[in-house]
Parts: structure tokens; sequence; C-alpha cells
């Protein structure tokens, strides 16, 4: 059963159900673009929960999830359509074997059994009976040149096939585009979508999160891991850790029967939350090797 939204409390609410937590501001762009039906485009440092999003929406929908991953290179044909070359070029042959007419042929091969469905070809095909969703995640790896058709496609859910001739969307699919802002995407792009940038959480949101995704946690624990992460992302690293950094590390500790932190334990385990070599470095030489700061990372239990 597809909800219908009535209140941004209600979407904060079905996706706390489905473990995600969401506030105020997010909620209310995810509210909007479903009664408007607009795209959503999401920013955010890598980790923040963005293409979570589209899966926990998927979810509630009771829909499909239809995945775009973006990368450098990435043309129309591999994200649209393609024709099945080698199953075209068999039918040809047997075919030609049984005298079929060229034009009978040819007919033939460029029916739509003979196309391969790329994700947005998909997303337009499948939405038949329901809307699915599509997932276009991170958009900053591809090139402007994908931007601008994408633009097109986003704006009416139609695609044409010279061979075969135009396809529109029956529903509009409810549209999700991911930004980890590696660069910016065209102001065109960002005009067609309602735009919503997630932030590093705040504790709340951040306790919340370790809370309902690591059952059994105790809430002292995730409360002293929770101001961890928020302490140690005042520290311009390299990678600053996100939301999934703090849950990895949760898990682990939660593996290694740990209930609480202490000095030894960050240090052992520092790789789950800190990514690059030079941040490792400098958070053991600079922040754990003073008292001080141990403690303010720590808090009292430490
Ligand atoms: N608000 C949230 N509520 C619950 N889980 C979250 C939330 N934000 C992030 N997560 C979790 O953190 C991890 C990273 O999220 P993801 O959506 O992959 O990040 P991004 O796409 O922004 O890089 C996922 O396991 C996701 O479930
Ligand atoms: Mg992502």
């Amino acid at each position: 059963m597809s909800p219908h939204f009535e209140s941004i409390n209600q979407v904060m609410a079905e996706l706390s159900g489905c473990h995600y937590i969401a506030d105020r501001a997010l909620a209310t762009v995810l509210f909007l673009s479903h009664r408007l039906q607009k795209p959503l485009f999401l920013e955010g440092e890598p980790g923040v929960g963005k293409t979570e999003v589209a899966i926990v929406m998927s979810r509630l929908f009771g829909t499909e999830l239809i995945r775009l991953q973006c990368y450098e290179g990435l043309d129309a044909s591999t994200a649209l359509y393609e024709w099945n070359y080698p199953k075209q070029l068999l039918h040809i042959r047997l075919e030609e074997e049984r005298n079929t007419e060229k034009e009978t042929i040819e007919q033939l091969i460029y029916s739509p059994r003979f196309l391969i469905r790329r994700p947005l070809l998909e997303a337009i095909l499948r939405s038949e009976e329901k809307a699915p969703v599509l997932l276009i995640d991170e958009i900053d790896r591809s090139d402007q040149e994908f931007e601008a058709f994408l633009l097109e496609i986003l704006s009416d859910f139609q695609i044409t096939i010279p061979e075969i001739g135009t396809i529109q969307a029956k529903k509009k699919p409810l549209v999700v585009v991911t930004s980890n802002r590696t660069r910016d995407v065209h102001d065109a792009l960002k005009r067609r979508c309602l735009y919503h940038w997630i932030d590093y959480p705040s504790f709340d949101k951040e306790y919340r999160i370790l809370m309902t995704r690591l059952p059994g946690i105790e809430s002292r624990f995730a409360e002293q891991v929770t101001r961890f992460m928020q302490k140690a992302r005042t520290v311009d690293f390299l990678k600053k850790p996100g939301v999934s950094e703090t849950l990895d590390w949760g898990r682990a500790l939660m593996t290694m029967h740990r209930s609480y932190l202490d000095e030894a334990v960050v240090l052992e385990t520092m790789g789950c939350f800190l990514k690059y070599q030079e941040d490792i470095r400098r958070f053991r030489e600079e922040i754990w090797a003073d008292p001080r700061e141990r403690v303010k990372y720590l808090g009292s239990q430490g």
C-alpha cells in the first residue's frame, strides 16, 4: 500500500517506522516532492543518508527502486537503452535462412524485444501500474553533457526511440538525485528539482540513528559514541566521519562486546571512523596525546 502523505509529521513518522530519522526540513521537501511530483535533489557530504532516502521511500511506497549509479563517462545510451546487437544478428541470420523479406526482418529486429532497457527507460516503462522510485545517484560524478541530457528526461518523462516511437511514462516516478558535491551541478538541473542539503546530523539526530539502527545498543553507550563523533567533526580532517562511520564503529564496538569507550579501545578501532592515514596520525599525535582532549571526547565515563 502506498501511503498518501497528508502531513509533514506523517512523513517523519513513516520514515522513522522504516528506521530512517529525518528532521523536519528533510521531511518537508519529501512531502512536497511527493505532492508536487517534483524530483528531489539531495546534496551533502558522503555518508549522511542521501542514498538511503530513496531506498526507504521505495520501501514505504511498496514500489520498485530503480537505480542509476553515475560515473565519469556515463552516456545517454548506457543510462537509457541499447539495442541488443548479438541477438539482432542471430535473428537476422535465422530469418534469412527462412527467406524472410528484408523489410519484415527489419521490423522484427527493431521491436521492443530487442531492446536492452537501462535504468531510465526501465523507470518510464515500469510506471504502468505503480510509479517506481528512480534514484540517480552521485550525479556529480557524471559529465556536464550527461546532465543536459538528464534535464530533458526529467522535464517530460518521455523518450523517443527512432525505430519505435515516443514512449511516455504513465505515472511520474518519484525521482531522487543525489550529489556529494565534488563539483557544482548546473543550476538548470537544480531548478527542476526541490533542493535539500543534508548536513551532518545534530547530536539528537545522530543518537536516534544509533538507537534505531543498532538494536540492543545501550542508551548511555550510544550517547557516548554520539558525543565522540560530534566532537570529531569539529576537526578539519581530510575526510570527516559521516553517519556510516558512526554506525560502522558502533557495530564494531558491539561485536567486541564493548559498552563504553575508553582511551585504549578508541586507539584500537580508529580505522572505523578515520579513513586517511594523515587523519589517523593527526588524531593520534595532536588530539589523543592530550589528556584534556581525551576527557572532552570521552566525557566523564572515559
Ligand atoms: N537519518 C538517518 N537515519 C537512519 N540511518 C541513516 C540516516 N542517515 C544515514 N543513515 C545510515 O548511514 C549509512 C550511509 O547512508 P547513505 O545514504 O549511504 O549515505 P550517502 O548516500 O549520503 O553517502 C546508511 O547505512 C544509512 O542507513
Ligand atoms: Mg550515496
